[in-house]
């Protein structure tokens, strides 16, 4: 009897992981899988219409909050499939909700990867490292598909800034990753630095630097104008509001159509973020209080844009509130913007801030970037790697601290808009040498030829 049944159990087994491997003959699939919010990972976003464009059938599988740009939304072969997300639960030990959200997302993108017409590649971000590289290691081996590791960070690092180094968690996590990374059949990571340190753990990885893709240009006054105008009218940010109905605090546009910059106008100064423990914002408002605190002569008022979403908002919006008497020349203006109009918003800045400390060292921030890919020149705080990206009075500044930014703003911004030469010069470098590189062509050259396609 108990033969019969482990007979019948490994019958059907046989014939399930059957199903599961049968290919649609038709056409080439590929899974994208990132467990965090789809809107929020460009990236990923990108791979997906990459693949798109080499004749696979798309599924990107992650969590369906932020709105998706219309390259994908509009897409007939990139199909979206959003994950349920964790419910919220309360009154349970914090250990045992973390437990029980692991079960959860291991289960729903298990069975998720499973329903989904059979792949050819899985092509996972990490991190979130736990579960989601284990899961799709797993569906891969069952399914017969070539996983690929997409190293933006490691997870243990991120985990590391919320619980210290020593916690038993950051070391099991390590070892998951550095596993699992071992068993992959292809990683690619986004910086040099990083690649290093994947050898040195004995996994093989290749790098695929971020390139801009084709959103990103530099905009016309008309352009600036468009998304100006959109944020001072559709959104009623009154930051931006002009004096005219034709106009905003910062362009007008005559009866011929004619746009032209106003005389007077603010510096506008952007960073966008995800709110997250590894960028620290205390600097960035620390270094806007102190700006203009000895010296104003010729310096402009700033509108200070941070773009993004994430779990230190709101904290950091009431900080700014309760202290907005201590900021004499700047005023603020925290908006979400989805992905098609935040290429234009970027495009209307004098200077980008980037306060990106990479947790593990080795990863390099994509807002840059789509920064220079505009035009917009960039102040970064210093960590590692940043080199790899910002070349000091090259196309943007390195500081150390707040004092050292607000220094390097005034300098940069003094004279504005006319009179500022070194902003000039950083602006016009990156015109000059604007690379012919693009997320195209970078895919081309290293993703290609690593899936054989
Ligand atoms: C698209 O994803 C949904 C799940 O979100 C799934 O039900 C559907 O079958 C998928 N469509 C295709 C064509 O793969
Ligand atoms: C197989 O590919 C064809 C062609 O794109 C598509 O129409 C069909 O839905 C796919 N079948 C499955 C099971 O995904
Ligand atoms: C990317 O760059 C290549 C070569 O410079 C160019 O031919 C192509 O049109 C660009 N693609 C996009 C999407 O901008
Ligand atoms: C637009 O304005 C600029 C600056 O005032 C002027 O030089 C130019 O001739 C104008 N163009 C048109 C089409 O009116
Ligand atoms: C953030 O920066 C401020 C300086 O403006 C510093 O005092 C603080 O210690 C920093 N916080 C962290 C977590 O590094
Ligand atoms: C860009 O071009 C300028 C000249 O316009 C040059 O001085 C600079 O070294 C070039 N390279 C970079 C990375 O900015």
């Amino acid at each position: 009897m108990l033969t019969f049944l482990c007979a019948v159990f490994v019958v059907g087994i046989i014939i399930m992981v059957g199903k599961l491997r049968r290919p649609n003959t038709t056409q080439k699939c590929a899974h994208i899988v990132v467990l965090g919010d789809l809107g929020r990972s460009p990236r990923m976003c990108n791979h997906a219409i990459q693949f798109e464009k080499h004749k696979f059938n798309v599924q990107l599988i992650g969590y369906a909050e932020s709105k998706l740009g219309q390259t994908i939304s509009n897409n007939n072969n990139i199909n979206v499939s959003a994950l349920k997300p964790f419910p919220q639960i309360e009154g349970l030990p914090a250990v045992l909700v973390y437990g029980l959200k692991i079960l959860w997302q291991f289960g729903t993108l298990f069975i998720r990867l499973c329903q989904l017409p059979k792949p050819d590649v899985i092509c996972v971000q990490n991190p979130p490292s736990i579960p989601a590289i284990f899961t799709t290691f797993l569906v891969a081996k069952i399914r017969g598909a070539r996983l690929i590791i997409d190293w933006h960070n490691y997870g243990y690092s991120m985990l590391a800034l919320k619980h210290g180094v020593r916690h038993w968690i950051v070391h099991l996590c390590q070892k998951y990753e550095f596993f699992l990374g071992q068993l992959a059949d292809i990683n690619i990571c986004v910086s040099d630095t990083f690649k290093q340190n994947l050898g040195v753990h004995l996994i093989k990885a290749s790098v695929l630097y971020d390139k801009p893709t084709d959103q990103f240009h530099i905009l016309t006054t008309e352009e600036k104008h468009q998304i100006l105008m959109k944020m001072s009218t559709k959104y009623s940010y009154k930051q931006f509001q002009g004096k005219l109905d034709d106009s905003t605090r910062f362009t007008s546009e005559d009866e011929k159509n004619n746009v032209t910059y106003v005389k007077d106008r603010p510096a506008i100064l952007v960073s966008s973020t995800s709110w997250s423990e590894d960028e620290n914002f205390t600097l960035l408002f620390d270094a806007l209080k102190q700006y203009g605190s000895d010296d104003t002569t010729n310096l402009p008022s700033i509108v200070c844009i941070v773009t993004g979403k994430g779990p230190l908002k709101d904290q950091f919006i009431e900080q700014v509130e309760r202290e907005r008497e201590q900021y004499k020349h700047i005023e603020f203006c925290f908006p979400w913007l989805d992905a098609d109009d935040y290429p234009l918003l970027l495009g209307c800045a004098d200077l980008g801030v980037c306060l990106h400390q990479s947790s593990s060292g080795f990863d390099l921030p994509m807002k840059v970037v789509d920064m220079f890919a505009v035009g917009v020149p960039v102040c970064a705080v210093h960590y590692d790697c940043i080199g790899e990206l910002v070349r000091r009075d090259q196309n943007g500044v390195i500081f150390q601290d707040s004092h050292d930014l607000s220094d390097r703003l005034e300098s940069l911004l003094r004279g504005y808009p006319d009179r500022c030469l070194k902003l000039e010069s950083l602006k016009s470098n990156l015109k000059n040498n604007l690379s012919n590189e693009n997320w195209s062509t970078e895919w081309e050259t290293v993703m290609k030829p690593l899936i054989r396609l």
